[in-house]
């Protein structure tokens, strides 16, 4: 088999599909692997390096020609594909719900589209779930960036000229991204407080050693919810919500949000009358703000201030840590890929669980249950 890694092309993509390590993997496996010249080079993956573990480097259509999988992190354009094989595989993120042209043209051309991004919740897919990898990274930068901008410290300090106040960190949404923000604030010595609406993730805040600050009067989401998703909450759960948060985020210094709901926009969590009564001089960081935000005036890689509040977030946090989330999405990928491979037939098989999960496209159509109702 050929597996082919071309530069990522989508404006602010830092991040490459494959690290040396994962290249090395997969040549042990008896594959050859072809990378474009320069794809590690945000990410601190040098030519030599990949050459180094064994791959062949090359222009984009020699990366391409021939291939019988190509990786990506986001799903490359058609165009770029030409001289793959018929009915290649190309394993990426598609963005299925909002990017139907793209779907439309990989079945056309014949591509098996898989997507990394509708990996089942089930524990044998942890090691391949690119969303907990990237997810994960980015509730850590979201902390760390924040406590940047702010123009304060995070920790309590005694000092001979006074005391420094430790931050008040309020997480919004504890999926992976929330639990690494809490731990990530805890470790720079924040008061932290957390809120959600599955039910579960309360004693995993505590455990944290954060406070748990969530809607009683209404029932959320009884445990883990399905899947480990969110869904959207009724009327009366989102005004029992709203209530809660205005009397907490008005004694907030930093909030982060990360609440997300598969297939729609993000929720808003935080309106603007929510943001007048902070204290000037806190931060918000919005995860969420390319799923059109958590928090109502945010914008992708912009910096609004409001009523004296910073409100930032980025379009891709994770390009914000290139060569680590680099590294994991290429593992992810291996983990995937080798899982299910068949040594007699040389290449990967994959079962109906998983496989019918995470396909798009297949001869010609676009055959994923998930968009069928889309
Ligand atoms: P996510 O990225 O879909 O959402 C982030 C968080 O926002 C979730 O905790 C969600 O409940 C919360 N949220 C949604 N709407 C909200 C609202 N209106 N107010 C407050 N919070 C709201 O979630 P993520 O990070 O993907 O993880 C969710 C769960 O799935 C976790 O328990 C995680 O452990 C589990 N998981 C399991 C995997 C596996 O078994 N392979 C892989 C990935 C996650």
């Amino acid at each position: 088999m050929k597996i082919a890694v071309l530069k990522e092309r989508a404006p602010g993509e830092t991040r490459v599909a494959a690290s040396p390590e994962t290249v090395k993997k997969f040549i042990a496996l008896g594959n050859e692997f072809a990378v474009e010249s320069g794809a590690g080079a945000h990410a601190a993956f040098t030519d030599d390096a990949y050459a180094d573990a064994g791959a062949i480097i090359g222009d984009a259509k020699a990366t391409v020609k021939d291939a019988d999988i190509v990786l990506g992190i986001q799903a490359p354009e058609v165009a770029v594909l030409k001289g793959a094989k018929a009915g290649a595989w190309v394993a990426a993120l598609f963005d299925p719900f909002t990017k139907t042209d793209l779907l439309e043209a990989y079945a056309k051309a014949g591509y098996e589209a898989l997507s990394m991004e509708f990996m089942p919740r089930i524990t044998r897919a942890q090691s391949m779930d690119v969303l907990s990898s990237q997810s994960n990274l980015a509730g850590y930068k979201s902390v760390v960036h924040s406590a940047d901008v702010y123009g304060r410290a995070f920790p309590m300090m005694m000092t001979a000229a006074g005391t420094v106040q430790a931050a008040r960190c309020f997480i919004m949404g504890v999926g992976v991204a929330g639990l690494q923000a809490i731990a990530t604030a805890k470790r720079l010595g924040a008061q932290v407080s957390a809120t959600d609406v599955r039910s579960a993730t309360k004693e995993q805040i505590q455990s944290l050693g954060a406070k748990a600050i969530f809607v009683e009067e209404v029932a959320g989401i009884e445990g883990e919810g399905s899947g480990g998703y969110a869904t959207e909450m009724s009327d009366e759960y989102k005004a029992a919500q709203a209530k809660l948060v205005s009397e907490h985020i008005a004694k907030q210094d930093i909030v982060i949000t990360t609440a997300l709901i598969p297939g729609r926009a993000a929720p808003v969590l935080v309106t603007d009358a929510q943001i007048a009564t902070m204290k000037p001089g806190s931060v918000i960081f919005d995860l969420a703000v390319a799923q059109g935000g958590n928090v109502e005036g945010s914008k992708p890689d912009e910096v609004v201030e409001k009523h004296g509040v910073k409100i930032i977030g980025y379009a891709n946090t994770p390009a914000h840590l290139a060569a680590d989330a680099s590294a994991l999405f290429a593992r992810n990928h291996f983990n995937f890929l080798s899982a299910f491979w068949d040594k007699e037939a040389g290449k990967p098989v994959l079962d109906e669980e998983i496989g019918d999960a995470i396909r798009l496209t297949k001869d010609g159509d676009i055959v994923n249950e998930r968009l069928k109702g889309a």
